[in-house]
């Protein structure tokens, strides 16, 4: 007989919602939906973003290849005397939310139309679409932002990026037109004020925030996630603990001491996070147990413990190596293998139950700025494959060595990763699912860097 089991993701069929983007181009609409897919999607959401820019250039595409007629989209287009171009620019939206719903009726739980939804009229189109489809949500997402440099970052992110509406054109050119196209919008704005309306409005990404008619436990989360974002330059520095005297053993779990190579990189841990911060402000977080507060003892920031960054429980195997788990229980030991992130300790928990107790603590890191988190293995796959948008099977195989800092960069596109690797040796503690390869799971932007300070 086992002793663990396999728990599956919770029953979110019921669930549909429509989040419909609202604001200006160049507000960081896209930013948002894309952090809020990062998010519901952690929470095993099954969500999709419907891009209205997206399905317009697919079109202009087709009709290029099959009729050979090239379609204008400088800022003319966008022009809100211009009919022709309004009429075809609904025509778009309306079959983009047709889409999403679609896609909601065949399993889908959160579909976002992504596309700028700036007048009374445009919103009222959506709502009175959603209200025909019983059992389906809608709540509207507005960026209202007026801070120069925001607008002036995402115009240079706009024409930076390749942005396939300004293919071939010099970048000067590229922003010019797209500032244009800001102002045909900007004559017709409408900010959301319709009253009989679900809404957040977000205004300088966090600087306030107003919350119409948030109903239900899906759009209440969203409501409550959106209000702790901010867009204040920072970074979250991940460490696991120095190497354990568990660790030497093989042993997992417990609530072991530091080996003399451990408390060497506590020793090491202050200067080489002086030289990676400066002398910007800090706040730590450890887990409660003795290894990740020994690592943390010698650094000079304030520190807080949580319960909730404890390690992953492994119940009546706590304090087993590998190959005793192996031996006493093959069969868990075997299922554990073949779906590591649903599988549950007997007594303890699995992965999916750490995902569930990390919720406050992604809130809370979603609200603070500069904070290093000395834990452990499994729980910062987790946070880290929240930030990087990693799947469920990925997650527990993900690579966190020891005695490595790892340095998150929350962008506009993404996360920027850095890795500081201190020259202490280590166990390796990475156990690779029987059979693969694990590659190493980093970001596009990853710098790896070896870090020789004051290791010694
Ligand atoms: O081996 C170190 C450790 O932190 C254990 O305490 C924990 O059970 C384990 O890593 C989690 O990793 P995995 O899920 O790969 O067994």
């Amino acid at each position: 007989m086992g002793i663990g089991k396999k728990v599956e993701k919770p029953d979110y069929s019921e669930a549909k919602l429509v989040v419909a983007m609202v604001g200006l181009p160049a507000r960081g609409k896209s930013y948002l939906s894309n952090k809020l897919t990062r998010y519901l999607r952690w929470l095993e959401y099954d969500v999709q973003v419907f891009n209205v820019g997206q399905l317009r250039r697919k079109k202009a595409r087709m009709k290029q290849q099959q009729m050979g007629i090239k379609e204008d989209h400088s800022a003319i287009y966008f022009s809100s005397s211009n009919e022709e171009g309004q009429k075809a620019r609904d025509a778009l939206s309306e079959e983009s939310l047709s889409n999403l719903i679609s896609w909601l009726r065949a399993g889908g739980n959160i579909g976002i139309h992504d596309a700028t939804n700036s007048t009374v009229d445009r919103r009222s189109k959506i709502a009175a679409r959603v209200a025909s489809e019983p059992g389906i949500d809608l709540i509207f997402l507005e960026s209202l932002c007026d801070d120069p440099e925001v607008i002036a970052a995402n115009i240079a992110l706009k024409v930076s990026s390749g942005d396939p509406d300004y293919k071939g054109m010099s970048r000067e050119n590229a922003k010019q037109d797209f500032m244009n196209r800001i102002k045909q919008y900007e004559k017709v704005y409408e900010t959301v004020t319709e009253s009989h309306l679900s809404y957040v409005k977000i205004i300088n990404v966090g600087r306030q925030v107003t919350v119409s008619r948030v109903r239900g436990y899906m759009q209440s989360r969203i409501a409550f996630y959106l209000l702790n974002l901010h867009l204040k330059p920072r970074a979250i520095y991940l460490s696991r603990h120095g190497e354990s005297m568990f660790n030497v053993q093989g042993k997992i779990g417990g609530d072991s001491d530091l080996s003399p190579r451990g408390k060497k990189y506590a020793k090491a841990l202050p200067s080489l996070i002086h030289d990676i911060v400066g002398d910007a402000n800090l706040t730590v977080w450890t887990s409660t147990l003795r290894r990740t507060i020994q690592t943390a003892e010698h650094l000079p920031y304030e520190k807080l413990d949580w319960k909730s960054l404890d390690e992953l429980d492994a119940g009546v195997c706590d304090g087993m190596t590998y190959e005793e788990i192996e031996a006493k229980y093959p069969e868990d030991f075997a299922s554990r293998d073949e779906d590591k992130f649903n599988y549950r300790y007997r007594g303890g928990e699995s992965y999916r139950d750490v995902v569930v107790r990390l919720e406050p603590i992604i809130m809370e890191l979603e609200r603070q700025e500069n904070i290093l988190i000395i834990c452990h293995q499994a729980i910062l796959r987790c946070l880290y494959a929240y930030f990087l948008n990693l799947n469920q099977s990925d997650l527990p195989y993900i690579k966190i060595p020891l005695h490595t800092v790892i340095k998150l960069t929350p962008k506009a596109y993404g996360t920027d990763e850095e890795r500081y690797t201190v020259p202490i040796g280590a166990v390796d503690t990475h156990r690779p699912k029987p059979g693969t390869h694990t590659p190493n799971y980093t970001s596009k932007n990853t710098t790896i860097r070896d870090y020789y300070g004051d290791a010694d």
